[in-house]
């Protein structure tokens, strides 16, 4: 694993999207694996920035997003296809037909599941999966548990997930209670992986999940296992790791 401690939120996000800009160089028919959340807002501006410049191109790549909310429209404001395509998709040149979210408004949660896998597998697998850090140490959806959720699933969420997200909807009982998430198998299989976390509210769980024992009670430390990890974080997450 390589940890970065950036100076602040931009550099960070610099350095995050240049990782990515490099796979769509490196390999423009690459496989994406996409996170939300605030973390990442500030690299996807980056990339469309980079975009804008003439610097990359997203026209041949395919993207796989880690999570939805369940019984969430992806018209709705709070889905994550639409912040997806508000921060990032609606600015660039990625055919949409290549952009894969959970599909939150499909009752059929186990068929929904396992047509998400498929995809994944028939895409060839994702070449660099993007991550943000729930305060829990959850990755995608993957909440705190016992054992470690293999393929793509339906998850409770936790009253920490569902008060830390409630801040983006008009009342905290607006939050859908669960949600579809690649699993933490499913993550663990991507070539390589990039974590973002910023901010002095995550400088415990940084320091729990990449220096703490692997426990799936902090479903990020099991990326400690992962062969190809880099770690980029502000100055105020990284605070205890220096
Ligand atoms: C949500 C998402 C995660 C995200 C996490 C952290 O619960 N499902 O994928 O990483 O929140 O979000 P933020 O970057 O806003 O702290």
């Amino acid at each position: 694993m390589e940890l970065i401690i950036a100076s602040n939120y931009d550099e960070m996000s610099r350095l995050a999207a240049d990782k990515i800009a490099l796979c769509l160089k490196d390999k423009p028919e690459c496989v994406l694996g996409l996170a939300t959340g605030s973390t990442p807002i500030g690299l996807y501006a980056q990339l469309v920035e980079d975009f804008q410049n003439g610097k990359i191109s997203f026209a041949r790549a395919t993207t796989f997003n880690l999570d939805e909310y369940r019984g969430l429209d992806p018209q709705h404001n709070q889905s994550y296809r639409y912040f997806m395509q508000k921060n990032l998709f609606d600015h660039v040149d990625v055919e949409l037909e290549k952009t894969h979210v959970p599909d939150g408004a499909n009752s059929d949660a186990q068929a929904a599941c396992d047509a998400y896998e498929k995809g994944i597998e028939e895409a060839g697998g994702i070449d660099l999966q993007l991550l943000g850090l729930g305060h829990n140490g959850h990755i995608g959806f993957n909440e705190p548990d016992d054992s470690f959720p293999v393929g793509t699933h339906v998850v409770d969420l936790t009253e920490s997930t569902i008060n830390a997200n409630s801040r983006l909807f008009d009342s905290i009982d607006e939050v859908p209670r669960q949600a579809y998430t690649m699993g933490v198998g499913t993550i663990m299989k991507a070539r390589s992986i990039l974590v973002v976390a910023s901010g002095a509210d995550k400088a415990q769980i940084v320091r729990d999940a990449f220096f703490g024992p692997v426990t799936p009670q902090v479903p990020a430390s099991v990326l400690q296992l992962h062969p190809d990890v880099t770690v980029i974080v502000d100055a105020e997450a990284g605070s205890l790791c220096a």
